[in-house]
């Protein structure tokens, strides 16, 4: 009898490893640079590579390193000599010719720095399409982003922002279409400038930041994710079910002065807010964010604590959302086998007895 068990539980792990397989592995190939493939004969500029140097990446082939988790670079095919134009650093602990570095990266248009904790450099490539700095960089000024006209997808995590914040970093960014600054510090209102960009992608999370909720104009129906939750914002939450719903995701909880309209809005949509009484403030405290499951015996706290709708399919940065989809169909089939393998062991370890 023991040993039946142990044989059922020892298939169970095997069955759980083979199932969980293909998900550390879908993980593992969710690029988010876009590698140039075609092998060119024409060299690295030598200027870039001797920076690449400094950067200590002396990698044999520069061009041909686009993992998305390490120093990653990639080139583009221009003759006679090629350039860098993506460039991932993590995991650093100094870079004492950055700055310099970054000046011989002319055509540079993704920068990324994952859990680099060094000195910002005093000015990035304005080349840049796209930057990140996740953990990184210790601290970010207003002025430094600013200069970046052409960024089309800015992602700053866990990297308080000096200056004057979001009004003067947006003020001259007009293609902005992925916009992540999130632990970082913020504060004031949201800045009309926002409004007016053409953005798929809104993560204002964990700042102080207050005054009412946007109000998005009708044009702006490319925007698929919008989540300002733990913030400080206050008010009446603007929007009606069919603007909500129509996003992938969308978070509004940790605001504790922030309420939903219930003639406008259903409960069900547990947003993690409380109702607004008739002069639109809270009638009641909101819902801890971060003590989800709690029981909801409260009538007037209908909602669910957590505030998000739908976030399964939500987080897609760099193009990653196929495969979070696929991930998250993935785990569901996972469980249903391994539901479906654990009754089958049961009925078997219940009918040898
Ligand atoms: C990435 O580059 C930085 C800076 O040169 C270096 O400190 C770090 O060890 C490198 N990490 C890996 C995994 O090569
Ligand atoms: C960075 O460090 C973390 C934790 O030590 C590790 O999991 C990760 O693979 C490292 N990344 C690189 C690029 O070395
Ligand atoms: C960040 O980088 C440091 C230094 O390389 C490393 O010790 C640490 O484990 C890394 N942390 C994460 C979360 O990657
Ligand atoms: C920004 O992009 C435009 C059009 O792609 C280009 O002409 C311009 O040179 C870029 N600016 C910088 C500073 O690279
Ligand atoms: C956050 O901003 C406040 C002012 O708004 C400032 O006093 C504080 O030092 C900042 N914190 C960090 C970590 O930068
Ligand atoms: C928003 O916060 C700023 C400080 O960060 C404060 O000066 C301002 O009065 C606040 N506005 C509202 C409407 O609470
Ligand atoms: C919902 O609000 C949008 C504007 O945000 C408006 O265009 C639309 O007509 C509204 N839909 C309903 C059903 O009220
Ligand atoms: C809630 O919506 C109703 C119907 O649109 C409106 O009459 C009422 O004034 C709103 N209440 C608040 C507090 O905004």
């Amino acid at each position: 009898m023991k040993l039946k068990i142990q044989q059922h539980i020892t298939l169970m792990v095997m069955v759980m490893v083979i199932i969980f397989l293909p998900y550390s592995i879908s993980i593992s190939i969710s690029p988010s640079l876009s590698p140039s493939q075609s092998p060119s004969p024409s060299p690295l500029d030598p200027k870039q590579l001797k920076a690449l140097h400094f950067l200590g990446l002396s990698s044999h082939n520069p061009c041909s390193n686009p993992s998305p988790h390490h120093n990653a670079t990639s080139c583009d095919s221009s003759h006679p000599f090629r350039h860098i134009i993506s460039l991932t650093l993590s995991n650093c602990t100094s870079l004492p010719s950055l700055s310099l570095s970054l000046r011989s990266f002319s055509s540079l248009s993704s920068l990324s720095f994952i859990n680099c904790s060094v000195p910002p450099p005093r000015h990035l490539p304005s080349s840049l399409h796209s930057f990140t700095s996740n953990s990184s960089l210790r601290h970010l000024s207003s002025l430094l982003l600013s200069r970046l006209h052409n960024l089309t997808s800015i992602s700053i995590l866990s990297v308080p922002i000096t200056g004057s914040g979001l009004p003067l970093i947006l003020s001259q960014m007009p293609h902005l279409l992925s916009l992540t600054i999130s632990q970082s510090n913020l504060s004031g209102p949201l800045p009309s400038s926002l409004f007016s960009l053409p953005l798929t992608h809104l993560d204002l999370s964990s700042n102080n930041l207050n005054g009412t909720l946007p109000i998005f104009p009708a044009s702006s129906t490319h925007l698929q994710y919008l989540n300002l939750e733990n913030n400080n914002f206050h008010g009446v939450i603007p929007y009606n079910s069919s603007f909500i719903t129509r996003l992938q995701l969308f978070k509004v909880s940790g605001n504790p002065n922030l309420c939903y309209n219930h003639s406008i809005l259903s409960s069900k949509l547990s947003l993690g807010v409380a109702k607004c009484d008739q002069y639109g403030l809270p009638i009641s405290p909101p819902p801890a964010a971060d003590s989800p499951r709690k029981s909801n015996s409260d009538d007037s706290l209908d909602d669910e604590d957590d505030g998000s709708l739908k976030s399964t399919n939500g987080e897609h940065h760099g193009g990653g959302g196929p495969n979070k989809l696929v991930l998250g169909v993935a785990i569901t089939l996972s469980f249903l086998v391994f539901l479906v393998i654990f009754l089958l062991c049961i009925s078997k370890a219940c009918g040898c007895r």
